[in-house]
């Protein structure tokens, strides 16, 4: 809990009278108040005539509170840790599955245990934030018995009750509705390229037809009225983030070049860099980059999402 300080406009000095509006304020505190960054006011007792205190959280002002679904994800676990750092700027919450999950991210009471397929456990960390950053995702299993030595292609499955559907589907589906009951001001997905493509082989993998029901969650979101930026990644890649020129695209044009992996960081740092800038409200593209040592490190976030001229 942070305590806060606020700004009275009865006085130049602060009285006594004033302190009960100093709050206790921690990551749901603004949430009280969704409408306003003004605390309620309270009348000023030594004054003759009843002046309007305006209370203001000013510490908070411009944070946002941010939920980020996945988190225990490979890059969801990222976009956990740059929203935990930059406490400045955000109010950082979490959503896994497991207490697993939730211990591997050193998670403390701003991470919840939930399932996006089960609405009841997503009430309570969405409400009250600002924005959503959507990664969660079906996760296809190998099916046992694959020898790499013996060479063809190992063969997948989604566990029941886990597949694409029910998962990139009914979930985020769950969670755009949720977040939209609760005022949510922009939600932003993690996607993937491929989507315009009916035979891309991710769709076969486990029969899931993965990157069409992620397209429905897509198409859902951006039909919400809430505002949204729709990240479709290339291949995602462990490496360090921050040191490449990132490139964006539409409707799977980059698939066609050489330049179509992007870091799973990059991918976060363009997650939490879509908070900040209007131009990457309604937005929905591709997004990759080029090789290391060739061209120059992104670090003009409002240009990159300029350069984007497609709402789906
Ligand atoms: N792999 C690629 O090359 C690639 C390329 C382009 C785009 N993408 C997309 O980029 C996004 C991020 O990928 P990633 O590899 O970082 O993700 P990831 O590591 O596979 O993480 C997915 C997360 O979703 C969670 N999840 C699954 N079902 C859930 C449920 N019912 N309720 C709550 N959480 C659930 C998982 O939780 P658990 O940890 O509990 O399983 C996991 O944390 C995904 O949408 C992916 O499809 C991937």
């Amino acid at each position: 809990m942070t305590r806060v300080p606020f700004t009275a406009s009865c006085s130049t000095s602060i009285h006594k009278c004033c302190l009960v509006n100093t709050i206790n304020i921690g990551t749901t505190s603004l949430a009280a108040f969704p409408n306003s960054l003004a605390l309620p006011f309270v009348p000023h007792t030594k004054a003759t005539s009843v002046r309007r205190i305006s209370v203001v959280a000013m510490s908070d002002l411009s944070k946002s509170t941010v939920l980020v679904t996945g988190a225990g994800g490979r890059t969801g676990q990222i976009v956990y840790k740059k929203l935990k750092e930059r406490s400045d700027q955000f109010n950082a919450r979490g959503l896994v599955r497991t207490q697993e999950s939730k211990e591997k991210i050193n998670g403390d009471d701003s991470v919840y245990i939930g399932d996006i397929r089960n609405t009841e456990t997503l009430a309570s960390p969405i409400q009250g934030i600002d924005a959503l950053i959507i990664l969660t995702s079906g996760v296809p299993k190998m099916k046992p018995g694959f020898d790499p030595a013996k060479g063809g292609r190992p063969e997948f499955y989604f566990e029941d009750g886990a597949n694409p559907e029910q998962v990139d589907w009914i979930g985020q589906k769950n969670q755009i509705d949720a977040a939209k009951a609760a005022g949510v001001k922009q939600i932003v997905v993690v996607g993937s390229m491929g989507g315009t493509n009916l035979d891309h082989p991710l769709n076969s993998l486990g029969n899931g037809n993965i990157l069409v029901w992620k397209r429905k969650a897509e198409q859902y979101l951006a039909d919400s009225g809430i505002p949204y930026t729709i990240i479709r990644a290339g291949g995602l890649q462990d490496k360090e983030g921050g040191i490449r020129e990132l490139l964006v695209g539409k409707d799977d044009e980059l698939l066609q070049t050489e330049t179509r992996t992007i870091a799973r960081a990059d991918v976060a740092e363009v997650c939490l860099q879509a908070l900040k800038f209007e131009e990457a409200k309604f937005k929905a593209f591709d997004l990759a980059s080029k090789p290391e040592g060739t061209g120059e490190p992104t670090k003009d976030f409002k240009a990159l999402f300029s350069q984007i001229t497609t709402t789906f």
